[in-house]
């Protein structure tokens, strides 16, 4: 199995180029589903989640192929409209699928996505919006079943949901008539898939405002895009210099995407200075606890960034809470934590980090995409060796995360060896 061994405890130093954005392209590639012709997407980060993306493109008729970071997708000739159960599984996001398959085919046919590790996943809101545009959806034994001509509707979302604002967007694309989606989430990656699917020959107006308008039902051509970087990784970078002290460069992405995290590190006493695709920063050696850390939609304190931030103020000087008002359980990362000398206290949704004088390297296990990328951060600030297993979390959204903390001057390497757990 692999594992990621890392020896901690010392300042880092270098300069990191950020991949491209997981939530970005994978409702993007779904997007490509709508064109009758072929896509072109570059900055495509080799990721398992894109890897399950590719296969269900595959199964619905899509000639597919990648060179490096870019990918080429034909959906010229689709053969079906339905995600298999197995990839479904694998990865929940894989909903997004629905408007497209919908809009393109007039029919959808998947299974239920169900829980995961951050606890349910809920997507009566994707279901309520696609119903706005004309969709007949049953759910039969653990499948949904889904047809209708899809007519353009006013979806208002009851809260900003990501996931079912990309796919009202992908539907409404395809939809005759006008969409008006209300409340619609503001993330940059929504930004994101405007811009491609407008590539397409689309008329889809106000991502990243709560109003999105969309003038569908004209049939979409291929097109080329580059996708955005990836701000959670970028995050990820910055908390773990934060974490092990010394100072970086994290290339390639828009500082703005993550205003309000790198205003924490400067509060936690790092010095953050912006340019337009680069962040730079210095850590001390110890850093400060902040004010409560409330996680909110964009533009708030993002979710996914809760994680890897907290690890960084682990060996804070003070206390820290945290209120994670997003998902149910997404504080897995914290039993493990503490086994590296972490002190904090979960009470339902908020966590309250005590400062400790050290972490100590451990055998520890992924629990989650980004609870598992928080143990590699506090291993980079941890004095000794850490071991960090269950890759396959890490591996949905990081590229290479060794070789990335390592171009910022971490000690640390992937390896195959036994691993029985901690
Ligand atoms: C997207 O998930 C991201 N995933 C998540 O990133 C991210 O944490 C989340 O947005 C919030 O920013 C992708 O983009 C692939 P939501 P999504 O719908 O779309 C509830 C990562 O680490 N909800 O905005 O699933 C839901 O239960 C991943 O990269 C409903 O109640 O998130 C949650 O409490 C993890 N009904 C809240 O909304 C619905 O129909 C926000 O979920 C849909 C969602």
């Amino acid at each position: 199995m692999s594992i990621l061994r890392i020896e901690g405890g010392r300042p880092l130093r270098g300069s990191v180029h950020v991949q491209g954005a997981k939530n970005s392209v994978l409702p993007i590639l779904a997007g490509t589903f709508l064109a009758r012709g072929v896509c072109v997407v570059h900055n495509c980060p080799r990721l398992t989640d894109v890897e399950y993306t590719l296969s269900i493109l595959k199964h619905l008729g899509c000639r597919v192929g990648r060179e490096e970071d870019t990918v080429t997708v034909d959906a010229s000739d689709p053969v079906a409209a339905d995600v298999p159960d197995n990839l479904m599984r694998q990865m929940r996001s894989s909903v997004v699928f629905l408007g497209p398959i919908l809009g393109r085919m007039g029919r959808a046919e998947l299974s239920y996505p169900g829980g995961c590790e951050l606890g349910p996943r809920p997507i009566d809101l994707h279901l309520s919006a696609l119903r706005a545009m004309g969709a007949d959806i049953r759910e039969e034994g653990g499948r949904l079943v889904c047809g209708g001509r899809l007519t353009g509707g006013d979806v208002t979302l009851s809260l900003p949901s990501v996931g079912a604002t990309e796919n009202a967007m992908l539907a409404a694309v395809a939809a005759e008539g006008i969409t008006t989606i209300t409340n619609a989430a503001r993330e940059p990656e929504l930004v994101d898939l405007q811009a491609f699917l407008n590539t397409l020959g689309a008329d889809v107006r106000g991502a990243g405002s709560s109003v999105i308008t969309i003038r569908g039902g004209r049939p979409l051509h291929g097109g080329e895009h580059t996708v955005i970087a990836d701000r959670i990784v970028a995050c990820t970078y910055l908390s773990a210099v934060a974490a092990a002290g010394g100072e970086g460069e994290i290339t390639g992405v828009d500082w703005r995407h993550l205003s309000t995290v790198t205003a924490v590190l400067a509060e936690a006493g790092c010095g953050v200075t912006s340019s337009p695709d680069t962040i730079a920063i210095t850590a001390p050696p110890v850093l400060k606890g902040v004010r409560p850390i409330r996680t909110a939609p964009y533009p708030g304190f993002p979710t996914d960034a809760q994680a890897v931030v907290m690890a960084a103020l682990c060996k804070a000087q003070g206390a820290t809470v945290f209120s994670e008002n997003m998902f149910d359980s997404r504080y897995r990362h914290v039993d493990e934590l503490s086994r590296m000398g972490a002190d904090i206290r979960v009470e339902g949704r908020v966590a309250v980090v005590y400062g400790v004088p050290r972490l100590s390297g451990a055998r520890v296990c992924s629990t989650d995409l980004r609870g598992g990328a928080a143990l590699a951060v506090a291993g980079v600030g941890a004095e000794g060796t850490t071991l960090l297993g269950e890759l396959q979390h890490v591996d949905r959204g990081y590229a290479d995360l060794a070789a990335d903390l390592r171009a910022l001057g971490a000690d640390i390497r992937r390896e195959e060896r036994e691993w029985s757990g901690t």
